[in-house]
């Protein structure tokens, strides 16, 4: 039988190891951490029976972790450890779902109750069914489409997090659907009548965007002619969606994190902090933990953000999607171009079921309305689209004029399509991403989100080397070792 594990969070040394070693001797598994922020972070990884954890701590206090596990891991007991004085805040932290409060110094058989009674309180989550069975229904959620176990999860995120005000932060490639569940977050929340208020960071000089943000007083700047509402207060009680976070610069990063943490804002010029309510979703397709390694994005503000990440799948991670997000556009744009499409050739269908996307979903749709503009008759043909290039007369071509005899050979000609279009395909998606990351692998790896060591099988597959070769060069020559 699996054990129970307990994650404890405490600042002070001394209570996180003798509580470790009370619950150690009823043989919990005990895993400890000194700060909220690590907390959340652990719990991204792991999953727990049992969260304990110190009310008062510096940087994240224990009613910030338990809102944290409300979302992360909603059916698991949180118990708070409390000092005499803070009774008040226990009582607070009850109504905000801990199961339990234990207050300093305490005895190890109180202790142990409180932890077996939080821990027959415990309840999986029963609605997964019933939400799975609404996916399949609609083949996605909101504007999503997609019934992959991968988009599931982030339908489960975006739905838990619409409850919250914590903060959140989605990654995700270009194209995979970021503003999409930035939108989805508002709309399931209570907050779904206020405002959503997007602002795209790297759209704007430092100056302005901190005018956009914060607002101005009249005169604060040259050309400050007018007061100006920062989007802050704009939003207010709503949602604002920081697009794009990761360009924002070091000095308006501070400012924002002083916003953040004093949930206030002093509008540029001004003297008067105006406290704001909104909940805030960022967005980045950059790794921030890797730049606040390299010092352009601040660690303690990525914290911050990343109270609970949401991580929208590269669509070539969850292919299943594929056939339906086809249907679903090609709907669309019959609809909206009017016209009559029948169906796809198969050849056709196969590319597109085998294709990388490196553009993901943006780069599906826009293929799948160039199809339908240019279709000649009621189904869509590479000669209309030129997916590939029908000179290059790959095998897979001769074998399309011929029409498949059997199954074996209809799953041979399938299989040459694909890996024909495969090669050439993935060729030109891992040397564009070489060339935009200056032929750097590991970071070429890290913007594809492809682990390094698979990023570098395929280099070695396509015969693409780094040595000597800094630009593109088009390379169709055989190896000569070969
Ligand atoms: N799962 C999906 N189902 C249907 N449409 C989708 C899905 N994901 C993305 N899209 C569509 O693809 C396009 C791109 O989505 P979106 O703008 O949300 O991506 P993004 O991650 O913000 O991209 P970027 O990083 O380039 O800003 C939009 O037209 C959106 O409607
Ligand atoms: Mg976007």
């Amino acid at each position: 039988m699996q054990r129970t594990r307990l994650l404890i969070v405490d600042d002070e040394a001394a209570i996180r190891d003798g509580l470790k070693r009370i619950l150690e001797r009823e043989s919990f598994v005990v895993e400890t951490c000194s700060s909220g922020f690590h907390a959340i972070e652990i719990m991204q990884q792991h999953t727990f029976d049992l969260i304990i954890t110190d009310l008062k701590m510096p940087g994240m206090s224990g009613i910030e972790v338990l809102k944290g596990v409300r979302t992360l891991q909603p059916g698991i007991p949180v118990i708070l450890i409390t000092g005499f004085a803070s009774i008040d805040t226990a009582v607070e932290a009850m109504k905000n779902g801990a199961s339990d409060y234990i207050s300093k110094p305490f005895a190890p058989d109180i202790l142990m109750e409180k932890v077996k009674n939080a821990l027959s309180q415990r309840h999986s989550s029963s609605d997964e069914a019933d939400f799975k069975e609404e996916v399949s229904q609609h083949h996605g959620f909101h504007q999503f489409i997609g019934e992959s176990a991968e988009m599931q999860k982030v339908y489960h995120r975006i739905v838990q997090v619409a409850a919250t005000n914590s903060t959140v932060l989605i990654t995700g490639e270009s194209g995979t659907g970021k503003e999409l569940a930035a939108r989805a977050i508002h709309d399931n929340s209570l907050r779904k009548d206020r405002p959503f208020v997007a602002v795209d960071c790297s759209s704007l000089a430092e100056t302005l965007l901190e005018s956009e943000l914060f607002g101005h007083v009249k005169g604060s700047f040259t050309g400050a002619v007018q007061a100006k509402t920062g989007l802050f207060k704009i939003a207010d009680g709503g949602t604002l969606f920081l697009d794009e976070v990761s360009n924002i610069t070091l000095s308006t990063q501070a400012k924002l994190l002083r916003t953040l943490q004093e949930r206030k804002i002093t509008p540029i010029g001004g003297t008067q902090p105006v406290p704001i309510d909104i909940h805030l979703v960022a967005a980045t397709n950059r790794n921030l933990k890797t730049m606040s390694h390299e010092g352009t994005f601040r660690e303690d503000l990525f914290f911050r953000l990343n109270i609970i990440p949401i991580e929208l799948p590269p669509l070539r991670d969850r292919r299943q999607d594929i056939p339906i997000l086809i249907r679903h556009f090609l709907k669309k744009y019959t609809r909206e171009i009017g016209k009559e499409i029948r169906g796809i050739a198969p050849d056709v269908m196969s590319f597109l079921e085998n294709y990388l996307y490196p553009g993901n979903v943006r780069e599906l749709e826009n293929m799948i309305e160039r199809a339908v503009v240019l279709a000649e008759g009621d189904c869509i043909r590479n000669e209309d689209l030129e997916l590939w290039d029908s000179n290059d007369e790959p095998a897979s071509n001769k074998m399309i004029d011929r029409i498949p005899m059997n199954a074996e050979e209809l799953k041979e000609m399938k299989r040459h399509i694909r890996d024909h279009a495969m090669e050439s395909l993935e060729s030109v998606f891992v040397r564009n991403a070489l060339e935009r990351n200056g032929w750097n692998v590991t970071r070429a790896a890290e913007e594809t989100g492809i682990l390094r060591p698979n990023f570098q099988n395929m280099m070695k597959k396509l015969r693409i080397s780094i040595k000597g070769e800094r630009g593109f060069k088009p390379d169709h020559s055989p190896d000569p070792s070969e």
